[in-house]
């Protein structure tokens, strides 16, 4: 146990945008045709039915939209995407409604829509088709953009889809899209209906928040969003360094909110959130709002998160810090507080601080700190700090407040969890450290902390557990000694529990914090481990049992025209497959991760050397449920051939078999615990890389090179 005062925290860099926060907003350069002065909130339909809109659905999601509160909350676009065309202009060149997604049109459906006091969007192209190959406006814009007027159209998404280049020569795809999105701009403004343009073309070189702002209302920022973590970062790393190229009436956009589509997290939904809001970007939900649960209507509709979006100065977060995947944002608001975002990309729970003069907050001695998730307000000297759980965020409004009224409130204190190593085997001890930090201006007292662990863990304080007086800036930490359990399954992920209880000057307070720990039991002879990826795989075996825990791009990346990459985890036996052999594995995971991510079998010559080892064959479900073999069949380094079974997707457990004769693999899988064996292909590998004994064994890559998955196995047999 020891009480420390605490130490100033040191910025990792300097913020440079001293004079960003400092500037009077200009909003010279921006769009001015009045609308969007705030960022634009609503709903799309592309994320919940792809090219399935039609006007039932877009009529019902507006009724949603009233019924749930969205509308109430500031949600008042409803956005058709692509698809809702039919697949030809009439007579005289105007664009026509799909007769049987929209029998009365779209006129009728944005009657409606208005009369629920809400706004209709509608989706073009500035090519010669849409991205769906249905009529795009180019050559057409301004009879285009007057049929949305004469419709009651309020909002124009525009993509990129289909450009005819070749008609430019010389010029830039960027210098084209400029070009085509300012003829619809101008198109737009001479109808003299307001409507909000949001141009469409997030492709690498083109950098549309370089010329946006003069001629639309929101450009993208980044390709289109998966609703996964990993997507949702990239599309928020792709943004964040804009932040000085939007503001009131012209706004990046990182595209549509996933929350609710099912392949997130609670915790990563209201992470989205809160860097959209963060980023001052267009807040439109595209899932079925119909079937949300309360959870993620709540995210929604945080009255505090959108306050930070919509804020009439309309600046968005700066990125204050951002090392080691620790982000800091702070947000100029009107009335001079800030919004700061605390935002931990990893995967493991930690301490993310900044302080009121990194965030450029007028000097004071006393800061009120409102929490906009929790709804709690305390006060700081000027630290403002959080344990924040992998992929969560603490969002908090940070402003000055006199001494009087600062010293009600409690004080801002964090409560954080540290492990000595993240990693234990079965049976082994690490020590965790749990301080408690008083960054406020008024004591705490009466302070007790404790820890818990996961069932079977043996937990001891080395140290008292609690402290009668922490004084401002001081910190109190006890260290426990954590032993795991003695056996448990290949890999399992434990919780350690952490509370405080403790008095400010209003009463009885209590906090908790929560921080993962991996237990892997070991993987015997004459199994061995290997790991080519990038960042260190965690590997298990028990019973029957297997797992890998790993990050890597996989060992194949077509189509999607990336070169192989072979980075993977791999737990396999030396010299096992003969030349006349059968491995078998059930894998008992369901995929997760990256698109080129997968679990299941491989075989090759050296299982240890990576990329200068000759290739043999992989036969594995990928991260898309598909089952797939890829082999090698130049002889070179890499896996250099794929097949995937066409129109099957799998839930595990799956059954994959590899029967190897000599330099020709025949792959299969079962769906039905190993009754039925459907074939997957033929291979034949070359012979140069598959002369003799190869190793064999079971592979995992997350598709990722930013996170972890794990994938589970049972069964591993080789005869
Ligand atoms: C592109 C866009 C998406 C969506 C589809 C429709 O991919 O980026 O947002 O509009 O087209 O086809």
């Amino acid at each position: 146990m020891e009480i420390k005062p605490v130490r100033r925290a040191v910025l990792p860099i300097a913020c440079l945008c001293a004079a960003f926060f400092a500037a009077s907003v200009s909003t010279a350069a921006a769009e001015d045709n009045g609308v969007a002065l705030t960022p634009p909130m609503g709903w799309n339909d592309w994320y919940s039915v792809y090219c399935g809109v039609n006007a039932q659905l877009v009529e019902q999601t507006a009724q949603e939209m009233v019924a749930n509160g969205m509308k109430a909350a500031g949600y008042d676009y409803v956005n058709i995407d692509d698809c809702w065309m039919a697949s030809s202009r009439d007579a005289s060149g105007n664009l026509v409604a799909d007769p049987t997604r929209f029998p009365d049109g779209i006129k009728p459906v944005a009657d409606y829509v208005h009369s629920l006091g809400l706004k209709l969007g509608i989706y073009e192209d500035a090519g010669t088709t849409t991205c769906a190959h249905l009529p795009g406006s180019f050559g057409h814009e301004a009879q285009d953009a007057a049929t949305f007027a004469s419709w009651g159209v309020d909002y124009v998404k525009y993509d990129r889809c289909n450009i005819p280049y070749a008609d430019f020569p010389g010029e830039s795809e960027q210098q084209v899209q400029q070009t085509l999105y300012t003829r619809m701009s101008n198109a737009l403004k001479a109808t003299g209906r307001p409507i909000v343009f949001s141009m469409c073309n997030p492709d690498p070189g083109d950098d549309p928040w370089q010329y946006g702002a003069s001629i639309a209302n929101l450009w993208r920022t980044a390709t289109d969003i998966q609703d996964n973590f990993g997507s949702m970062l990239a599309n928020f790393e792709g943004t964040v360094d804009h932040f000085a190229d939007a503001g009131p009436g012209a706004w990046n956009d990182p595209d549509l909110l996933q929350i609710g589509n099912g392949g997130s997290s609670p915790l990563e939904y209201t992470t989205e959130f809160s860097l959209w809001a963060e980023m001052a970007a267009p807040l439109i939900a595209s899932t079925n709002l119909a079937t949300l649960t309360h959870a993620e209507l709540a995210i929604y509709e945080n009255p505090n998160v959108i306050a930070v979006d919509q804020d009439p100065l309309g600046r968005p977060g700066v990125p204050i810090s951002s090392a080691h995947g620790l982000w800091v944002l702070a947000k100029p608001l009107s009335g001079g507080g800030r919004a700061v975002l605390l935002f931990n990309a990893t995967n493991t729970a930690a301490t993310i601080s900044t302080t009121a003069a990194a965030a450029v907050l007028p000097k004071g001695r006393v800061y009120q700190m409102h929490n906009l998730w929790t709804d709690a307000v305390t006060q700081t000297a000027g630290a403002i700090s959080a344990f924040v759980p992998g992929h969560g965020v603490a969002m908090f409004t940070v402003t000055t407040v006199g001494k009087r009224r600062g010293h009600k409130l409690p004080p801002h204190t964090v409560l954080s969890l540290d492990a000595a190593s993240p990693q234990v085997g079965v049976g082994g001890s690490t020590t965790v450290s749990e301080s408690f930090t008083n960054v406020g201006v008024s004591d705490v007292k009466k302070l007790r902390l404790s820890l818990s662990a996961s069932p079977g863990w043996q937990v001891k304080p080395l140290g008292r557990a609690g402290v009668p007086l922490l004084e401002p800036g001081q910190r109190f930490t006890v260290a426990y000694r954590v032993t795991a359990p003695r056996s448990g399954p290949p890999l399992a992920f434990s919780i350690f529990t952490g509370g405080a209880s403790y008095d400010p000057p209003d009463g009885r307070r209590t906090s908790s914090a929560r921080l993962g720990e991996l237990v892997s039991s070991p993987v015997h002879a004459p199994l061995s481990t290997v790991d080519v990826t990038t960042h260190p795989a965690s590997f298990g075996a028990s019973g029957r049992e297997l797992a890998i825990s790993a990050r890597g791009l996989g060992v194949f990346n077509p189509p999607f025209g990336a070169l192989p990459t072979d980075s993977y985890a791999a737990i396999y036996e030396r010299a096992a497959a003969r030349r006349s052999s059968t491995a078998q594995v059930t894998v008992t995971s369901d995929p997760a991760g990256g698109i080129s991510g997968g679990a299941g079998l491989i075989e090759r010559d050296d299982m240890t050397n990576g990329k200068h080892s000759r290739a043999g064959v992989v036969l594995y479900v990928n991260s898309n449920a598909a089952i797939v073999m890829a082999w090698n069949g130049s002889g070179g380094a890499d896996v250099d051939h794929y097949v995937a079974v066409p129109s099957v997707t799998v839930k595990a457990p799956v059954g994959l078999r590899l029967v190897r004769r000599g330099s020709t693999y025949a792959g299969y899988y079962s769906t039905d615990r190993g009754k039925t064996w459907n074939p997957v292909g033929t291979v034949t590998v070359a012979a140069s890389a598959s002369r003799g004994r190869q190793d064999v064994g079971v592979f995992h890559a997350s598709g990722l090179t930013t996170w972890t998955t794990t994938a589970t196995f049972r069964d591993l047999r080789v005869r």
